[in-house]
């Protein structure tokens, strides 16, 4: 399988990363990321060195991956910025919508021709903030709302891509022990490590797609 993961320099996406890289399913992986240094170095990897804020990422990656079968579309990377709506700067609101939202939205455009011939799974990784009826945290309004908006599509997507054989879920997560989380919260620690919810994530994309879709499923050892 050709797999395609965006985010995977550090942090939960790089731990994807080396499960995938361990799988007897997995032929290549298109590995996203704005910082390519830091990804292993491994016969498997088509590192594409993108960063989400620039124009024309998406020519670079339709380049990359080319005719190649995509069975698999991880959307990983994300961005959160904890500010309350009153004090929040306009550029980490962008930030957070083209990260978060956009991105996404324009992979699955620029790849919809890779994605029909490989009857892809996309997963895209939401929050339990984005998640109708959970617990709300102070600071993370905007965030939150991107990861809402990322789930909605993915039902969306479900609907309009089933024809084409195209599977559609959201891994809605609960805190897990990253970088991104103890900049957010010092001090805090979650009950999930990166490992655990990474072998989780590769286990659902690779096989979850013929019994699941247009589904938004909570990833958390924490109610509600
Ligand atoms: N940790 C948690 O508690 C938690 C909870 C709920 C949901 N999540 C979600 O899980 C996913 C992984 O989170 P994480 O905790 O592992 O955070 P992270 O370490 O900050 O990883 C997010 C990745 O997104 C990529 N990214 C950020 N800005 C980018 C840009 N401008 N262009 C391209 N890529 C960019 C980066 O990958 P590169 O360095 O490779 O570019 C970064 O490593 C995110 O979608 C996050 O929202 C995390």
């Amino acid at each position: 399988m050709n797999i395609l993961l965006s985010g995977c320099s550090r942090g939960i996406g790089l731990q994807i990363l080396q499960v995938l890289l361990n799988s007897d399913k997995v032929e290549t992986v298109f590995a996203l990321s704005s910082n390519i240094n830091r990804l292993p170095k491994h016969s498997s990897i088509v590192a594409v060195e993108v960063d989400f804020m620039t124009d024309l990422w998406m020519d670079k990656v339709i380049e990359y991956v080319n005719d190649k079968e995509i069975h698999g579309l991880i959307n990983n990377a994300g961005y959160l910025y904890n500010g309350k709506t009153g004090a929040i700067p306009q550029y980490e609101i962008n930030k957070m919508l083209t990260i978060n939202y956009s991105a996404p939205l324009q992979l699955i455009q620029g790849l919809l021709d890779n994605l029909k011939r490989g009857k892809a799974h996309i997963v895209n990784i939401g929050s339990m903030g984005g998640v109708s009826g959970s617990s709300k945290f102070p600071g993370l309004s905007v965030y939150s709302s991107t990861k809402a908006a990322l789930a909605n599509l993915s039902e969306c997507w479900a609907e309009e891509l089933k024809e084409y054989g195209i599977a559609s879920n959201c891994l809605a997560l609960g805190a897990v022990n990253t970088e991104m989380l103890h900049e957010a919260f010092p001090g805090y620690v979650a009950p999930t490590s990166a490992i655990q919810i990474a072998k989780a994530i590769v286990e659902f994309t690779l096989s979850f797609d013929k019994v699941m879709n247009g589904k938004i499923i909570p990833l958390s050892v924490s109610t509600p």
